[in-house]
């Protein structure tokens, strides 16, 4: 399979929202990345159900969402209704993530589990048959632009590993400080799915940086 670019809208000018969904459309980007942050999970805001139906409305695009908030079980349901396609919850803030799994799967959506930084890989080792995809931070979430945590790059390698020798298919995501520079070795060590913001909204031919990162 080729790998996935989901270009993440946080660093988007968002008083221009959807020409640049347009410019997403037109791009090789196969996902779109829409971050949920509640203030509490994470020390930042951002959007929540009406900027996701708009976002909805203007494209045909897989949306992966990535919800940074607490209680995510609470909006499962709301998420698929906004038409969301890929649901990830971060794991630290799941106290029943089996549970939390298999009702995002019962609401017909793809599953990721997301892991701060510091959090060890086991934490999903024992879900990692039935979730879709596990999500690699590799910046400590909240904020779009930030450098990165060169050690994510080894546990995406060990993950790799985990996922091989028991012949699963799970997909493993990475989110934070990826551009041009570094996506390749993400690649090799065995991401699926690229997520960038800064490296894409943040340059004056974005659809250029979607195409390059693409074709590594
Ligand atoms: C950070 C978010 C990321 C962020 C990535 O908490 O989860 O998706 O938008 O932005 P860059 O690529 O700029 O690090
Ligand atoms: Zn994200």
């Amino acid at each position: 399979m080729p790998h996935i670019i989901s270009p993440s809208l946080l660093t988007a000018d968002f008083t221009n929202l959807s020409q640049e969904i347009d410019m997403l459309n037109r791009s090789q980007a196969q996902w779109i990345h829409l971050d949920v942050m509640d203030g509490v999970f994470v020390p930042n805001i951002s959007f929540g159900f009406p900027v996701i139906e708009s976002v909805r409305k203007l494209t045909d695009k897989i949306l992966d969402a990535h919800l940074m908030i607490v209680e995510p079980d609470r909006y499962i349901e709301r998420f698929a209704s906004a038409g969301v396609n890929v649901l990830t919850v971060q794991a630290e803030a799941c106290i029943h993530l089996n549970r939390t799994i298999h009702r995002i799967k019962e609401s017909r959506m793809k599953t990721g589990v997301a892991l701060n930084p510091h959090t060890p890989l086991v934490m999903v080792e024992e879900v990692l048959d039935i979730a879709d995809m596990i999500l690699i931070m590799s910046v400590n979430p909240g904020f779009g632009g930030q450098t990165f945590i060169s050690g994510s790059l080894d546990r995406i390698s060990r993950l790799k590993k985990m996922i091989d020798d028991r012949q699963l298919s799970t997909l493993i995501q990475v989110d934070g400080g990826v551009a041009l520079n570094n996506a390749k070795e993400l690649l090799n060590a065995g991401c699926d799915v690229l997520v960038a913001g800064n490296a894409i909204f943040g340059n004056e031919n974005p659809e250029q940086v979607i195409s390059e990162l693409y074709e590594l």
